[in-house]
């Protein structure tokens, strides 16, 4: 049975760029925090919480829990969310989604539905028949067909190495379309199924780790050993969502011979189906679930109806643990005239832990500046480093970082490399911070609002 279902990769994970320079929460091995570790800069105590939920999430400890944090903006909230992303693991799912988003969804049961379900692992163990190794050498076989003015894909010759062995193989068209698909070049590991034709791309053995996407940092990996064919055990960990959509597809495949494969419609009988089938496999000794995180930021945005949706998952079993994030403090929960903490219900913050985070003192903040300026390819003088770290002071931080590109154009602009304060000073002119804009949407609002 879980030879039919497809892989695809568990991490689901969307991060602005901003926070590409955190590594993890840079805690060393009794949990105690560094203070300059991994990308991540002070906020110690808050680091540390972060990093016993990681570790209670790994063991399956924090069952029917959640997580809050709480703490002025620009404090690093969303930053720590990373790094506990970091921190998790490949095959543990980590799903991101923003308050205004679920508000914004058409069915908010159903998008938080979707994210919950993403955001649960289930890890699933196999004996198959493999071919794996490098590619060393891939050619494409094209050939005429009598229905198609063009040739066609007709196969690849293949050539696989690991430290023991080599091998080639001529593969069929669906395993060629595989690897063209998946942009498999020499000095890619891949791994396909005998018996099924699935090809899994594993990573890369030659270049350095590269970044694709913020968060989606490419590790090398280590040149595989033994057989290039092989019986293997293999472990994958799909989400409960993957287990829903390949169930939808293979029943949309068998009512209209697959045409509809993509739009194939996730029903609540498609979703008790699943659970049924993770049951069955977790009796069987097959797969054990392994809860991930679903972080859902701007928390404050959820109103009461998402509210109870997101508390009684919390009761399920197979619920991942949530972490909410905010920087409000006593407020009305939407879509009631009720005043709570944060604008939570009680029965939602009786159930979570929570984590503050602390306004950063002017030395952090400079390390936090230059870190980001590394990042960005941001070459700043003294001069300019105190501006910024100033202006991160007495503004916000997440404003002070947002600076640093548009001052290395006006620097650019004049010829030079190097920030100088001045180009520092200009764009902080130009730019408004978000209590200016406030301020500014106030004193106009005759004019703004009609
Ligand atoms: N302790 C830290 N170490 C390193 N970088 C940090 C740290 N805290 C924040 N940053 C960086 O500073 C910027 C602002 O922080 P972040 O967006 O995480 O704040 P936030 O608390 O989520 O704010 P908001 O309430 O406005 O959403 C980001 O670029 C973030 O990566
Ligand atoms: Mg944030």
């Amino acid at each position: 049975m879980a030879s039919e279902i497809h892989v695809t990769p568990v991490r689901q994970l969307r991060w602005s760029s901003v926070h590409s320079h955190i590594k993890g929460l840079g805690l060393d091995k009794d949990g105690k925090a560094r203070k300059i570790a991994d990308g991540m800069v002070g906020q110690e105590e808050a680091r540390e919480a972060a990093g016993l939920i990681v570790e209670m999430v790994k063991e399956g400890r924090l069952g029917g829990k959640g997580v809050l944090i709480v703490g002025p903006s620009g404090t690093g909230k969303t930053a720590i969310a990373v790094a506990m992303a970091r921190e998790l693991g490949e095959d543990t799912p980590f799903v991101a989604v923003n308050g205004s988003e679920v508000l914004a969804a058409e069915n908010k049961a159903e998008f938080l539905m979707q994210a919950l379900r993403r955001a649960m692992g289930v890890r699933m163990r196999d004996v198959r028949e493999v071919i794996t190794g490098v590619v060393t050498d891939l050619k494409y076989i094209k050939r005429t067909s009598p229905f198609y003015p063009y040739p066609v894909l007709g196969g690849a010759k293949v050539t696989l190495e690991t430290k023991d062995d080599s091998g080639t193989f001529t593969v069929s068209p669906e395993v060629a379309q595989q690897l063209q698909a998946l942009s498999v070049r020499k000095g890619d590991v891949i791994m396909v199924d005998v018996e099924t034709g699935e090809v899994r791309r594993l990573g890369r053995v030659t270049e350095k780790a590269q970044r694709v996407f913020d968060i989606d940092v490419e590790e090398s990996i280590e040149m595989p050993s033994g057989k290039v064919r092989s019986r293997r055990e293999i472990v994958r960990t799909l989400t409960l969502h993957d287990i829903d959509a390949s169930l939808a597809a293979q029943r949309a495949a068998f009512t209209i011979f697959g045409f509809l494969r993509e739009e194939a419609a996730i029903t609540d009988d498609v979703r008790a189906r699943a659970d049924e089938l993770v049951k069955k496999l977790r009796e069987d000794g097959k797969a054990e679930l392994v809860p991930g995180i679903l972080f859902v930021d701007d928390a404050h945005m959820l109103d009461i109806e998402a509210y109870s949706y997101l508390t009684k998952a919390m009761e399920s079993e197979f619920a991942p643990i949530i972490v909410l994030a905010t920087n409000r403090g006593m407020t009305t929960i939407r879509g009631t005239d009720e005043q709570s903490p944060h604008g939570m219900p009680r029965d939602l913050l009786d159930r979570l832990l929570i984590i503050t985070t602390r306004p950063y003192t002017e030395d952090e903040i400079r390390e936090i500046i230059k870190i980001r300026a590394d990042e960005e390819e941001v070459l700043l003088s003294d001069d300019a480093l105190e501006t910024i770290t100033k202006i991160g002071e007495g503004r916000s931080l997440r404003y002070a970082v947002q600076l640093l590109q548009p001052a290395k154009i006006v620097a650019q602009r004049r010829g030079s490399e190097k920030v100088e304060a001045r180009d520092v000073e200009e764009v902080s002119k130009l730019f408004a911070d978000l209590r200016t804009s406030i301020e500014y949407v106030e004193k106009y609002k005759d004019y703004l609002l009609r």
